[in-house]
């Protein structure tokens, strides 16, 4: 693996999976793997459970782990080619990024998107800039458009809960937000779920909220949640705001956040989130702390999908 940005990165889904699981059987059994290596985790946003499992990840591997908060402690970045930079940004990404591939052998990087350019965000400009000009493998920490990390734990967490002989139905169903939150979960979700092809995949949004084609082509789409929701094995609770009209809140309507009422008509389904969550409003206090919640599990699983990608790029 030269770097883990989409699924397109992965040749065996179900073989990343295993790796990963074997990993939390033994998390110690490659602690050498990654000896007298060294990670740069880049964060230009927040985050806790990304950047805490991806470093414990490195170290479970022998790795040293390095922690830069660009955003808030660095030099203010510049990504446009060309760029006159008399304005707010100090350096430029193609000054900045071969330094860090020098100091390091593996970048994994997190840049949210600005919500108010739909093609500049779905260009990916930061993350192919790092790729363009660092020289080393780059590992998404989430990005404008995907959270690939995200979305293997996810795959993750359905296969090793998932007992019966049968394909599982998995719903992605948006829910309500406050903030006007990126697609990215959404879109990689999709993306996993597609690609892996062992289960039978739902998207239900209100109307407005459809996720680029690109990343939900195979899935079935709904704008009904009540029939979404039949006879599910997994609902996976997002909250997204509009790509078509782009980085907008839509719809408020609490009647989409889940309950124990609507997880009647599932399968007693399992229910998913990415975290954080907005209690109450994205997802009910009685599904969080109910038995149906897997969302500790998925966090948990962090760890072992970040071993499992590190191990890949360190072996390549
Ligand atoms: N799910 C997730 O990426 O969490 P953080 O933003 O805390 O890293």
């Amino acid at each position: 693996m030269e770097k883990f940005i989409s699924v397109k990165d992965v040749t065996n889904i179900d073989d990343l999976v295993q790796k990963a699981l074997a990993y939390k059987a033994d998390r110690f059994k490659d602690k050498t793997l990654g000896a007298n290596k060294r990670i740069g985790c880049l964060f230009l946003n927040p985050s806790m459970r990304t950047r805490l499992s991806t470093q414990i990840a490195a170290q479970n591997l022998g790795m040293e782990a390095i922690v830069f908060n660009v955003g808030s402690e660095g030099w203010s970045l510049e990504f446009e080619e060309g760029a006159i930079m008399n304005g707010t940004t100090v350096e430029h990404v193609k000054d900045a990024a071969p330094i860090m591939g020098a100091y390091f052998d593996i970048l994994a990087i997190r840049t949210f998107p600005s919500l108010k350019n739909r093609e500049e965000d779905y260009s990916e400009q930061y993350i192919n800039q790092f790729i363009k000009y660092a020289g080393v493998p780059i590992v998404s920490l989430e990005s404008a458009t995907l959270h690939p990390l995200q979305s293997l734990t996810d795959v993750i967490s359905i296969t090793e809960t998932f007992k019966e002989q049968r394909k599982p139905k998995v719903v992605l169903s948006w829910a309500p937000h406050v903030k006007p939150l990126p697609q990215c979960v959404a879109n990689s979700f999709a993306q996993w779920m597609t690609a892996w092809g062992k289960a039978d995949f739902v998207v239900t949004h209100p109307e407005g909220y459809e996720l680029d084609e690109q990343f939900t082509k195979g899935a079935t789409i709904t704008t009904n949640q009540d029939e979404a929701l039949k006879e599910a094995d997994y609902i996976y609770v997002k909250n997204w705001s509009s790509y078509k009209e782009y980085g907008q809140i839509l719809s408020t309507d609490q009647s989409w956040m889940l309950s124990n009422e609507k997880l009647k008509a599932t399968n007693d389904a399992k229910v998913m989130h990415c975290l954080p969550v907005r209690r109450n409003v994205e997802l009910s206090d009685e599904i969080l702390d109910g038995p149906n919640s897997l969302v500790t599990r998925e966090a948990a699983n962090r760890v072992w999908a970040a071993q499992a990608v590190l191990a890949e790029i360190l072996r390549s």
